[in-house]
């Protein structure tokens, strides 16, 4: 192996330049806080409180295996005719030879980026988006082209020739989050629409993440890139159980798209990792049993988080706040000039009768430099009392911040 000047094997420029999690690189600050004894309420993170469905971890406390095999690459065969019921049953009209099942939306984000894109390509993504899309992108070699969607105008889909303008010879794809995290912006049918054109006047890909799928609020519908007449080469859908049925251990989601190459492309990288995880998949089948009432239930709960969190965020002088539409997060925009900074003292230097909030300073989710700065994300994944006192905590370290 050849040895650098310190006698030490290189490391990838690649692996150097994979950013870090933006949520957790405060995490030894909350490490620290605890350690002093203080309780920390968790704003920063999507990881729901909310049950997982009885008959997923029965299915899987009832599975009598012998062997934990390899599944087949693409997933139980069973599992993805299931599912292509479930998306059915939904308005979706995807066959179970148009899924793979995937180790979490994660793989299936990276065998999308494997499957359309080669190194030095570029996508266009609106952009305040989901923090990873930087890490899948770095990990694919592929260069990450924001247009910014903006608080001001509640983070509506840009104007389309925003999206012209960004258009190269090496753009490959457009890549959106429906809804949207962090924002929780659901793209009306209309934007849907005119994305589809872009993509089609181009020969462009539309990746849309349509993980939080289920979460929308006001009667809202959500509106899938699966159902556009005339993308179907286009389209590539990305799903996960993470949210859906709380199951975001299970390491469960899939890749969707009728086009067939770019399905027989993304299966050559299903095939090189062998198989999705087995149990998981066992208690993935076993969720689509879950009664609708489930999800109203879900919903509705989280309607109510979201509508105190608003109405609480609200009061606070000097915040501005885009009502969430889906999903379960926010921006809100603080009266400070450092989000990071405000977010490292809420955890380092205050505390209110021994408890603080940790929230995701919101510039990690954006990839232009220096915008984003007064912002942060909150995910309102917590119990309204705890979403009360959250806001009773923030109001608070926001006055003791600025007179510091
Ligand atoms: C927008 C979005 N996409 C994809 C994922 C990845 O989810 P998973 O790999 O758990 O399915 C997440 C997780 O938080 C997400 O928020």
């Amino acid at each position: 192996m050849a040895l650098n000047k310190f006698n030490m094997p290189k490391i990838s420029n690649k692996g150097q330049q994979m950013p870090e999690s933006p949520i957790r690189k405060l995490v030894p600050f909350a490490e620290n806080a605890k350690k002093k004894g203080h309780k920390v309420y968790h704003l920063n993170i999507g990881q729901p409180d909310i049950k997982t469905p009885e008959v997923a971890l029965n299915a899987v406390k009832n599975a009598d295996i012998k062997v934990l095999e390899y599944s087949h690459s693409a997933g139980f065969e069973s599992y993805r005719t299931k599912l292509s019921s479930y998306y059915k049953n939904h308005g979706l009209p995807i066959e179970p030879s148009e899924i793979i099942i995937t180790t979490g939306g994660s793989e299936a984000l990276l065998f999308a980026l494997g499957s359309t894109m080669d190194a030095g390509d570029e996508i266009i993504i609106p952009e305040p988006f989901y923090a990873n899309y930087n890490g899948f992108a770095t990990a694919s070699g592929v260069k990450v082209v924001p247009v910014i969607s903006t608080i001001e105008e509640g983070f509506a889909l840009p104007p389309i020739t925003s999206f012209e303008k960004l258009i190269t010879p090496k753009t490959k794809a457009i890549l959106i989050c429906n809804p949207g995290n962090p924002t929780g912006y659901l793209y009306s049918k209309d934007e849907i629409l005119q994305l589809a054109e872009i993509v089609k006047k181009h020969d462009l890909f539309l990746i849309a993440d349509e993980v939080y799928r289920e979460f929308t609020y006001d009667g809202h519908k959500h509106f899938s890139v699966m159902n556009v007449p005339g993308i179907e080469q286009n389209a590539i859908m990305i799903d996960s159980v993470s949210k859906r049925y709380s199951m975001c251990g299970a390491r469960i989601g899939c890749i969707v798209s009728k086009n067939k190459e770019l399905m027989n492309t993304a299966m050559k990288f299903a095939q090189a990792r062998l198989s999705p995880p087995t149990y998981a998949q066992i208690a993935s089948e076993a969720a689509l049993e879950t009664p609708q009432s489930y999800f109203d239930d879900v919903i509705h709960e989280y309607k109510e988080r979201r509508d105190t969190l608003i109405e609480g965020l609200n009061k606070i002088e000097g915040v501005k706040v885009a009502v969430p539409k889906g999903a379960f997060y926010c921006i809100a925009k603080l009266p400070v000039k450092s989000a990071d900074d405000f977010a490292k003292w809420l955890l380092d230097s205050y505390e209110n009768n021994g408890e603080t909030v940790m929230v995701a300073p919101a510039a990690g989710f954006y990839s232009s430099p220096n915008v984003g700065l007064d912002e942060i994300r909150i995910a309102y994944v917590l119990k309204r009392e705890d979403l009360i006192r959250s806001v009773e905590i923030l109001k608070d370290a926001l006055e003791k911040y600025n007179m510091l």
